[in-house]
């Protein structure tokens, strides 16, 4: 159903789209595989009329494709799931699905049949959504689900999901895959870009991977390897698994007491949690997002007040101190939520690596800034963690996403700290830069950081940690060897199951 053939897009610095040919057949997942900045959203934005190709075509059903703005792809039976949703948070479902419909009649009568089509759709395809919920009440996943109905609503052929899964539990990547299988044996054609392997496996018809914005390979998902499809991703072998010797755990750094967070909305979020963290290991926090563990890494940080309870970082309490003076008891912290706690986003990328420590006199040369070796330390960390900016004075915001997330790691991962709180530390990253940050976490390990890891992927948590903590509801559920525990133990602990109490 669709061609694109030799496109070439280019970006001041940046060739983006190397002459890429793609194709995809009715009934298919035809999958785009490929590192932060390898090209496929781009891709994508060109097929959907955000970005206009400079060289190439594009043929949909035998014909040749002019689309200049998203309602022309609209209209074509073209349908993009942003990885940012694009819903009006103050509408209604129904409204947001009806938004840009033409309408004849009266916008209440119309509403009434939206509804009814969206119910119809739900029940068709199991999205399960409420027509009269407003968007800023739902979460990530239920807004996912708004996004692609409201492509179905428009008889999408063709649908577009560019990283779908990144904001998902695993139990939504589930539903979310029934949903997809359904619409492809349906006879849609759907493309999917994704960076995480065992789900591209799981999924795809066809994968095709990108690098630096040309194709590396084609192939069938049959027969196909998260190594070899590693491989192809990065340009080299990769070791999915880290390297680890056996920790020589000494002092404790991190001792948290008794420890009770509030959530915004004022119930409490983290409910008595004791937990210690000794120099020279790593403990993991395995959780489903949402069960308190963001909280827990807010309040070590000093970013959130604990209504009780106690942190000590090497021996000081840090409750009642503000982020900058956790800091200085010797905390490095990669937060969850990057964008917002970790970088500042008119800053240079050179700004954002000297953020915690420009005051450090190895950069001080005579009470001035000794800017040759600040380059050198900036352009030592871009190349070891692979950020892909055009300079290091490029503003951050200039950066995609994944290379603001390894920016911010990079600086926090490049010291020796007492104690490292590291959330979700590869959310986001390709494979070479995960890999990379999974070897430094136990090189830090073994330069006697307590390192404390929150992390919704078990992979990462089985493959990184010395000791695995689970938590659910705000207590951690248990502490178990990751030597000899099974996922299906820590899954279902993660589930609230095991949990030794009376009553509720
Ligand atoms: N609007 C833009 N202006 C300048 N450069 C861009 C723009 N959009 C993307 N790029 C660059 O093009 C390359 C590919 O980006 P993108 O398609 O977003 O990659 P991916 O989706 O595979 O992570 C990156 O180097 C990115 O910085
Ligand atoms: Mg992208």
């Amino acid at each position: 159903m669709l061609e694109m053939k030799g496109i070439t897009k280019r970006f001041p610095g940046v060739l983006a789209s190397d002459d890429v040919s793609f194709d995809v057949y009715p009934g298919e997942v035809h999958t785009l595989l490929g590192e932060n900045g390898a090209g496929k959203s781009t891709l994508m934005k060109i097929l959907y009329g955000l970005y206009e190709a400079d060289e190439g075509e594009v043929l949909l059903n035998g014909e040749p494709l002019d689309i200049h703005e998203p309602t022309d792809a609209i209209e074509h039976g073209i349908g993009m799931i942003h990885q940012h949703f694009m819903l009006v948070p103050t509408l209604t479902v129904a409204e947001n699905v009806a938004l840009g419909l033409r309408s004849s009649k009266g916008v209440r009568t119309d509403l009434d049949v939206v509804s009814a089509r969206i119910l119809e759709l739900s029940e068709i395809y199991g999205l399960k959504v409420d027509p009269n919920a407003f968007i800023w009440q739902m979460a990530v996943g239920e807004q996912q689900r708004v996004e692609i109905i409201k492509a179905l609503y428009r008889d999408a052929q063709l649908l577009i999901l560019d990283e779908p899964t990144a904001v998902l539990t695993p139990q939504e990547v589930d539903q979310l895959f029934v949903t997809l299988r359904q619409l492809r044996d349906d006879g849609r054609g759907l493309i999917f870009i994704s960076h995480k392997l065992h789900e591209v496996l799981a999924l795809s018809t066809r994968i095709t991977v990108l690098r630096h914005g040309r194709v590396t390979g084609s192939v069938s998902a049959e027969g196909a390897t998260r190594e070899s499809l590693a491989q192809m991703m990065v340009g080299r072998a990769v070791k999915l698994a880290p390297d680890k010797t056996e920790a020589h755990p000494t002092d404790v750094k991190l001792a948290i007491k008794d420890l009770r967070v509030l959530r915004d909305r004022g119930e409490e979020g983290v409910r008595g949690v004791d937990l210690e963290v000794r120099a020279g290991e790593i403990v993991g926090v395995a959780g489903v997002s949402g069960n308190g563990q963001m909280l827990l890494a807010e309040a070590i940080a000093g970013l959130r007040t604990p209504s009780e309870g106690s942190i000590r970082i090497a021996g000081t309490e840090v409750v009642g101190m503000n982020p900058k003076e956790v800091r200085g008891t010797g905390l490095s912290y990669v937060p969850e939520k990057r964008m917002k706690d970790g970088a500042i986003s008119e800053f240079t990328v050179s700004e954002n690596l000297l953020l915690i420590d420009h005051n450090e006199s190895e950069y001080l040369n005579h009470g001035l800034y000794d800017f040759g070796t600040i380059n050198e330390h900036c352009q030592q960390l871009v190349e070891e963690y692979t950020v892909k900016t055009p300079t290091l004075d490029t503003p951050a915001r200039n950066l995609s996403g994944g290379n603001i997330q390894k920016m911010i790691i990079a600086r926090e991962l490049s010291g020796t700290p007492e104690v490292l709180v590291a959330a979700q530390p590869t959310r986001g990253v390709d494979i070479g830069a995960a890999e990379y940050i999974h070897k430094r976490l136990i090189e830090q390990r073994d330069e006697s950081t307590a390192i404390l890891m929150i992390s919704e992927d078990l992979d990462e948590v089985f493959g990184v940690s010395d000791r695995v903590a689970v938590m659910y509801e705000g207590e951690i559920m248990g502490i178990v060897d990751p030597k000899t525990a099974t996922r299906e133990e820590v899954g279902l602990m993660m589930a609230g199951v095991g949990r030794e109490q009376t009553g509720g």
